[in-house]
């Protein structure tokens, strides 16, 4: 089958997928720890009952599945011994979240076996492609439960941190406790690792969450690279002092110099292309409405296209800080959270997503967009081990992280197809 003759043959079954996609987001908007809100993090009883949805889709396509030993649900068709093209997305959310972050592309991503499966007698189904498929539904790619994004993907690129083990959700549980009360050995971790030689690469396909693709009337679009980020945790310390007693000239307020920090921020980084910084999380000590606060505790993701241009605002930031605080008498000081280098996509995926997009919309003359993702994602961790491709859908208005978080049927169904088209392509290249 060529790219071109699955376009033709099947728009009423592309239809019929992208409905399903939008069904099955609704049903897994269900599973949720919170009644009034979507919340479902790793190693939670909401994370197994969407595995065995999952698994249960995926056995449906005939697959073969298997739950790794980080959580991961996996299911895999085509030859056994052959090395496989990786799809997937993941299917924990933030709190409060939308329902299709990750969870659309899980689901385009079997849309996409459905497609590409044909019968072959008594082994069941395979797909034609001179290599097997694998759908990865990743366990923990927000964070949201441990601090921590990306555990689910690190522990399939063999990146997986042992001083990971002892840290905690709010409740005070460990991973490693939280792996054992999901039914996981932390000693077996290691096992859910893929060496290089069995993937052929791996391809995504995810929301925008962002309005470039919306503003710009385009329903699809190529990842380039996605961001490369640092996150520090700030303290600000002054003095704790009366709020009336104390005399403008005597005060050292740990908020007034982290609100400051705090637009600094937005200065510095709007100046710039392609950084944006964001103060997620602020919090003032004691917190009582008659004392000057004597500290103050937040958050800072900063994010670029390059990793030398986000360093480079970082320390231009952390200049501007020591003047803020120089100036009110305050101290500050910043532990680094987190750090990833920008991944690229590889030029191959890059292409082939390319050849999908336009197969969908054959009428475009000019290439399709090609932007950045300043989200992170799950392929930021398997770039140790593969290549990976990405293609964006349209996300209306670019919210994400947010309840309103949306995309249309439309472009879901175009992206099903353009992801078909492009692992059909993928196809006709050496693995
Ligand atoms: C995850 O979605 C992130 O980009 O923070
Ligand atoms: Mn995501
Ligand atoms: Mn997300």
């Amino acid at each position: 089958m060529t790219a071109a003759s699955l376009l033709r043959a099947a728009p009423d079954a592309v239809a019929t997928a992208a409905r399903r996609v939008m069904a099955r987001c609704e049903e897994l908007a269900r599973v949720s720890a919170d009644t009034a809100s979507i919340e479902r993090v790793y190693l939670s009883p909401e994370h197994a009952r969407v595995n065995r949805l999952a698994a249960e889709w995926m056995r449906e396509l005939g697959m073969r599945t298997w739950q790794d030993a980080a959580g991961n649900q996996v299911g895999r068709i085509g030859d056994p011994a052959a090395p496989a093209l990786m799809l997937g997305s993941h299917l924990d959310t933030v709190l409060d979240a939308g329902r299709y972050d990750g969870i659309a592309g899980v689901l385009i991503a079997l849309e996409v076996v459905r497609l590409l499966r044909v019968p072959s007698g008594d082994d069941g189904w395979t797909v034609p492609l001179p290599f097997a498929i694998e759908v990865v539904a990743f366990s923990d790619e927000e964070g949201t439960r441990f601090g921590k994004a990306l555990l689910g993907s690190s522990a399939v690129a063999g990146t997986w941190n042992d001083a990971w083990w002892d840290l905690a959700d709010a409740d005070g549980v460990s991973l490693r406790r939280a792996f054992l009360e999901f039914g996981l050995d932390p000693g077996r971790v290691g096992e859910a690792a893929r060496r290089p030689d069995e993937l052929v690469g791996y391809l995504e396909a995810h929301i925008e969450q962002g309005p470039e693709l919306d503003r710009a009337g385009e329903p699809l679009a190529v990842v380039s690279s996605i961001a490369s980020a640092r996150r520090f945790q700030l303290v600000v310390e002054g003095e704790a002092r009366h709020a009336g007693g104390t005399p403008y000239d005597m005060r050292r307020d740990a908020l007034l110099g982290a609100s400051e920090a705090a637009l600094a921020v937005e200065r510095i980084c709007s100046a710039e292309h392609h950084i944006v910084g964001t103060v997620g999380r602020f919090e003032a000590f004691p917190g009582a409405v008659n004392v000057i606060p004597g500290e103050v505790q937040f958050s800072l993701d900063l994010r670029g296209e390059f990793d030398g241009e986000r360093d480079r605002v970082w320390d231009a930031l952390a200049r501007d800080l020591d003047d803020i605080m120089g100036r009110r008498g305050l101290r500050w000081r910043a532990r680094e959270v987190h750090s990833a280098a920008a991944v690229f996509c590889a030029p191959l995926l890059q292409d082939v997503v390319a050849g999908g997009i336009r197969a969908t919309l054959p009428t475009r003359s000019e290439a399709p967009p090609v932007i950045f993702s300043r989200a992170g994602h799950d392929g930021m961790a398997l770039g140790a081990i593969a290549d990976v491709g990405m293609l964006f859908l349209r996300n209306p208005d670019g919210v994400s992280h947010h309840p309103d978080e949306a995309v249309s049927a439309g472009d879901v169904a175009h992206g099903i197809r353009a992801l078909a088209e492009a692992v059909l392509l993928r196809g006709t290249e050496p693995a």
